[in-house]
């Protein structure tokens, strides 16, 4: 398998780092779910200690992988596709990374204008505005759950094409 991408296949690096986004958001998601069901206790900072660290390196991730894709061509879709479906494909990779971006940064603001410090690779902190940060709690809501439309519509067109078209798009990616 090649390491790098060519314009008819994903290489080695892009797969694992879509793989290594997945894995990243099958835990992350749930968490922040839990996360808020909690009671403030010590174990509630444990948790959300491990939700802003994993938050974090999704962020990291996300921006590594725009890197390389600028630096990177990305695979043409199958000919068979119709130029229809291909701007579908193509405008919810765009939203997908949109969304990561939007739901991380939110998260960061939200923590940062409470007040506390955050320190992942550099030390970040701001003064308090407790209406900024329910501004971008609400905006770190509204991205996840626009993350999880997008994640089900990129799953349910990899199911539509091996149903309705027999084709096999996920050996593309795996
Ligand atoms: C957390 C969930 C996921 C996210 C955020 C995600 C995101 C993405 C993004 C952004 C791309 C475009 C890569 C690029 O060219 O820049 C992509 C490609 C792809 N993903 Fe996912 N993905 C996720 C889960 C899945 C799952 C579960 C499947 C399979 C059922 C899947 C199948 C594919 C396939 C087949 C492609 C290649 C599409 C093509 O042929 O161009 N993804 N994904
Ligand atoms: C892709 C990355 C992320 C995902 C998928 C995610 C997901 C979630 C979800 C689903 C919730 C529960 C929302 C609700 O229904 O109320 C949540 C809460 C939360 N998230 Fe994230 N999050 C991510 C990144 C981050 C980052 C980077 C930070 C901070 C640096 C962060 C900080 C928080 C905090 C503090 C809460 C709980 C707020 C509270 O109850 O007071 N998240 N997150």
């Amino acid at each position: 398998m090649q390491l790098t991408n060519s314009i008819s296949e994903y290489g080695l690096v892009s797969k694992l780092f879509h793989w290594l986004t997945f894995v990243a958001l099958l835990i992350q998601i749930p968490m922040g779910f839990y996360l808020v069901d909690l009671d403030y206790s010590d174990y509630r900072i444990f948790i959300e200690d491990i939700h802003v660290t994993l938050g974090l390196s999704i962020f990291y991730l996300v921006l590594f992988r725009l890197l390389y894709k600028f630096i990177n061509p990305t695979p043409a879709l199958p000919p068979a596709i119709f130029s229809g479906q291909k701007i579908i494909a193509k405008l919810n990779h765009f939203a997908l990374y949109i969304t990561l971006l939007s739901v991380t940064i939110s998260g960061t603001l939200k923590k940062l204008f409470n007040g506390e410090s955050l320190n992942f690779l550099f030390k970040i902190k701001l003064k308090s505005d407790f209406d900024k940060a329910d501004f971008f709690y609400d905006i770190h809501i509204y991205s996840n759950y626009t993350l999880i439309a997008l994640i089900s519509l990129h799953v349910f067109a990899v199911i539509i094409h091996r149903v309705l078209f027999k084709e096999n798009i996920l050996k593309r990616i795996t």
